[in-house]
């Protein structure tokens, strides 16, 4: 089944409550757009804030019933819970700042709810073994959204590598770098920054646990490989931070590959430059979101390829995740809603797809503890264990 077959396995749209996401919020209101995007989501309820009068007029906004906006996630699961099947939320999406992630998703999963939750999937890695346990016990579904396996092109670079495209993979590049915290602006009122250069809300990375797991997430799907040891190197760039800015790093891989992964936010200049190459024997594929509807296929003795967001040329599942002609450029919110899709998908009891589970979540939690590690033991090689 194709992403939206699997989707159309239900009559009615998912009905889905949402923590966090109130005004002036980034990532929320993209998931209420996305999940909108395909008509196979409608948001039914939601505590969207902690500040009560922003709570109130994300719900009104929304046109929700003010009897299921709630000024708390206890009293939401509480009482949302009790309601009769027909109404009950099929799922909760969690879109807070990380230290919110594993105490509301294993309060959502006590109610038997399943859990679509920002990453990273938790604040440390104690946290996300706790949650993945209570998650296998119930068996209930947890998507993570790791945005860019949304892509179609990133899913057609895979199948490329794994088709041999490119031959035995043997090396591994990826760099996620970002601008917009070159200077300290959590200190001057901007509330993204402030909880995200914060360890009790971000938890116990900065830049590689907000932006390094994307990467990190990326690169394994691309290239089929896992990243077994990491050698760090991390800094606060900025005076007075507590948590990390930029960092670079040495991979080792599965099979022998080898790689770097760069994580950095005080990249001037940079807007959300997330790029990744992965070299086969005989050539290397390339893909950057800044440019999703391309993706660079270089073969060794042969011409360059520019692999464009066209059905008729590219092969499953990317061919199913485009919604428009070639030439029309799709991106950030197409690639939301894919994840949409899945998900949705999955607690339908459709086929789910690799990357998103969170099995992978705990992967990077791990992934970042042997950075923050190695960091802080002068780049010395970690292990990562989940
Ligand atoms: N997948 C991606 O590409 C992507 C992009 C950006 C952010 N994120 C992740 O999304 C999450 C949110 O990031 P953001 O940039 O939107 O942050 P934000 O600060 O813009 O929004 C957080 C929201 O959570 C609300 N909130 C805080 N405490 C709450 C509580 N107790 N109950 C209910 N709501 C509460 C805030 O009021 C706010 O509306 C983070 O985990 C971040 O890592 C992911």
């Amino acid at each position: 089944l194709s992403f939206s077959e699997d989707c159309s396995v239900r009559r009615t749209p998912a009905r889905m409550a949402m923590i966090g996401g109130g005004g002036g919020a980034f990532i929320g209101p993209v998931h209420r757009r996305a999940a909108a995007l395909d008509g196979v989501v409608t948001i039914v309820a939601g505590a969207f804030s902690s500040d009560r009068s922003r709570n109130a007029e994300t719900g009104r906004s929304l046109g929700l019933d003010p009897q299921r906006v709630y000024s708390s996630y206890d009293a939401l699961f509480e009482r949302e819970a009790a309601r009769p099947a027909d109404e009950r939320p099929d799922f909760v999406c969690i879109v807070t700042p990380n230290h919110l992630h594993a105490p509301v998703a294993m309060a959502a999963l006590s109610h038997g709810f399943p859990v679509f939750c920002e990453k990273p999937l938790t604040r440390d890695l104690p946290d996300a073994r706790e949650l993945c346990a209570l998650a296998d016990a119930t068996g209930l579904p947890v998507g993570v959204a790791y945005t860019y396996l949304g892509y179609p092109l990133v899913h057609e670079a895979r199948r490329l590598v794994q088709a041999g495209t490119i031959g035995t993979v043997r090396r591994v590049d990826v760099r996620y770098t970002q601008g917009w915290l070159s200077q300290p602006i959590e200190r001057s009122g901007n509330a993204q920054a402030a909880w995200r250069m914060d360890a009790r809300t971000a938890g116990i990375a900065g830049a590689v646990g907000d932006i390094g797991v994307h990467a990190q997430s990326l690169v394994e799907f691309v290239s089929g490989e896992q990243i077994t040891e990491v050698s760090a190197d991390l800094r606060q760039t900025v005076r007075g931070r507590e948590l990390d800015d930029d960092c670079s790093m040495l991979l080792r891989l599965t099979n022998g590959v080898r790689g770097t992964l760069a994580a950095s936010q005080i990249c001037a200049g940079d807007d959300n430059r997330l790029e990744v190459s992965v070299y086969g024997e005989s050539g290397g594929i390339h893909w950057a979101q800044e440019r999703p509807d391309r993706l660079i296929l270089n073969v060794a003795g042969q011409p360059k390829r520019h692999i464009t967001c066209d059905a008729a040329l590219v092969g499953e599942p990317a061919r199913s995740m485009l919604r428009l002609p070639a030439g029309h450029p799709e991106g950030y919110l197409e690639a939301f809603a894919n994840l949409y899709l899945e998900f949705v998908g999955r607690i339908s009891g459709g086929k789910s797809w690799a990357g998103l589970s969170h099995h992978d979540g705990l992967r990077s939690m791990a992934f970042i503890k042997a950075v923050i590690q190695s960091g802080a033991g002068n780049g010395r090689w970690r292990t990562i264990q989940a």
